[in-house]
């Protein structure tokens, strides 16, 4: 686009107004709120990471003008509104629990021994109300209560480590570190084998690989490119892999 065009179509641009740490800007309407701050010039070194919704970096706390609701999200996936006031949380730092998963045991009373903190929930739900993946955050945290490694493993599968529920909770519970510890033991040694899965790790401790992958790390970067975008994509429709007790 050539230069005046650009100024034309900056001109046509409808812009809102957000508050970036009390400080007034004007940014493009439609622009997530990672991407309005950049605008404002801030610089991300902390608070992001994926820029697509996965990897939990970017939480950002916001009111909107004229309410009173503080409200939790994702930088990246939250498009700005015309006076939102705006702070980001890079880091939560909650409480978390050292252990090697090697020597602990998958038992019901081992979330509540790593963190006994699960057992001061009120049932406020505040968890759930702020997580921005739509997990059943309170109830995870029950099912923990209860030593149910499974419920919390398959509650919390798409929890994206983004500390917000945390921030809000008033038991001082770091929800998604004791989700993890549920998925790491239940992974570990509750449940069932993947059978693909064992396969494909027997495959690779035979060293089947070894030679293809060998070929590739001498490719350059182009080579590379061909290969991935000349590759066997998986049909979207794939029926789910059998395990063993299915
Ligand atoms: S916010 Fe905390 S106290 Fe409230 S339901 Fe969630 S875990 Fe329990
Ligand atoms: S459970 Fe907590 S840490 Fe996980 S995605 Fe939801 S709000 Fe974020
Ligand atoms: S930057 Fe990864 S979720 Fe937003």
């Amino acid at each position: 686009m050539a230069r005046k065009d650009k100024k034309e179509e900056k001109l046509k641009m409808k812009m809102v107004r957000i508050y970036i740490m009390g400080k007034e800007y004007k940014v493009p309407e439609g622009l997530t709120i990672m991407k309005a701050m950049e605008y404002a010039g801030y610089r991300y070194i902390r608070g992001a990471g994926c820029r697509a919704g996965f990897c939990g970096a970017c939480a950002t706390v916001y009111r909107k003008e004229g309410e009173y609701k503080l409200n939790a999200d994702l930088a990246c996936q939250t498009t700005v509104e015309d006076g939102m006031y705006l702070v980001q949380l890079p880091f939560t730092p909650a409480n978390k629990a050292t252990y090697d998963v090697n020597k602990i045991k998958a038992d019901d009373k081992t979330l509540v021994n790593f963190y006994p903190e699960i057992a001061r929930c009120v049932s406020c739900n505040t968890c759930t109300k702020a997580c921005p993946q739509e997990l059943e955050v309170m109830d995870y945290i029950q099912s923990a209560l209860r030593g149910d490694m499974k419920k919390t493993a398959e509650l919390s599968f798409d929890c994206i480590q983004c500390g917000l529920c945390a921030m809000r909770c008033p038991a001082e519970i770091a929800h998604y570190h004791v989700a993890q510890l549920a998925r790491r033991l239940y992974g570990k040694y509750l449940m069932p084998k993947a059978e693909h899965l064992e396969k494909r790790v027997n495959e690779i401790k035979r060293k089947r690989f070894d030679e293809e992958i060998g070929k590739m790390m001498k490719r350059n970067i182009e080579e590379l490119r061909k290969m991935y975008n000349a590759r066997d994509i998986e049909p979207e429709e794939e029926e789910e892999p059998k395990r063993e007790g299915d």
